[in-house]
């Protein structure tokens, strides 16, 4: 399936769960000096997500041009990009952790087709400033997901945000893809970068608001924020190594080559 396909199965499917389709920001934000590119999709909507109305409703989906220089040392591995696509659906203050798992968990295996045994997820395994996600985790065994494809986590794998010191996050519950490789010789489970299992998706629960003093306040609303990368989605679906090889980088690789008279190995 080509990547544009994914895209737009994405958007129908969640129009088709009552979302309104946004378009995505600049990827220079506009008056924010917090950030120098958009790094993900969530900060254009981070008024929203600490209380002021968005003028489409509680329900919104779309996808976002991102560049995240935190992973920018890990570019020219196979799955990371300078610049990617990522696709969101948000909840501000509507639904939770179970309409947006079970949402989740349909579009992969019945819009996408990805058989149940492909599917690792990760839970956030809790601390002092919020308890373990057994919520979560429920609701993934209740889908089907078996107890051997459940990890927990804690705040370095399983939380997200804020974008800079303060702002909107929460735990989050991430999706892999098990590529099919063999487990490499350490303790190989969703969260070892050997490249048996990639990240696909990530559902974040913005609950929280942490603070200058680095305290966590629980948001007024409880929100959904997710991201799906496109390419990284794209190079799973197609069976692909890299994410250089799917078709949007495919002729700029190969031109390159051509260009420059070497092979890429
Ligand atoms: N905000 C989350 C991320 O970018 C979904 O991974």
């Amino acid at each position: 399936m080509r990547a544009i396909d994914i895209r737009n199965k994405y958007l129908n499917f969640f129009e088709r769960h009552n979302h309104k389709v946004i378009q995505g920001a600049s990827l220079v934000p506009e008056n924010d000096s917090s950030v120098l590119f958009t790094p993900a999709g969530m900060h254009p909507l981070t008024p929203y997500l600490v209380g002021e109305k968005h003028p489409e409703g509680t329900r919104l989906v779309d996808y976002q041009k991102c560049v995240r220089t935190i992973d920018i040392d890990a570019v020219g591995d196979t799955t990371h990009l300078t610049c990617f696509e990522m696709m969101g659906n948000w909840s501000l203050g509507d639904y939770f952790k179970e309409e947006s798992i079970k949402m989740s968990f349909d579009f992969l295996t019945q819009e996408l087709n990805i058989p149940l045994e492909k599917i690792f997820v990760t839970c956030f395994e809790g601390d002092s400033d919020c308890p373990k996600d057994e919520v979560s985790a429920s609701i993934w065994r209740e889908v089907g997901i078996s107890d051997e494809h459940i990890y927990f986590f804690g705040k370095k794998e399983n939380w997200w945000g804020p974008v800079g010191s303060t702002g909107p996050c929460g735990p989050d519950t991430e999706i892999f893809y098990d590529t099919g490789l063999e487990k490499c010789s350490g303790d190989c489970n969703p969260s070892c970068d050997c490249g048996k299992y990639v990240e696909i998706w990530n559902n974040v629960f913005m609950e929280f608001y942490k603070k200058e003093d680095g305290t966590y306040e629980e948001l007024k609303q409880k929100n959904v924020d997710t991201g799906l990368g496109l390419e990284r989605a794209a190079m799973t679906f197609q069976g692909k190594d890299s994410v250089f090889e799917i078709e949007i980088f495919k002729p700029i690789m190969d031109r390159l080559q051509e260009l420059s008279g070497t092979r890429n190995k």
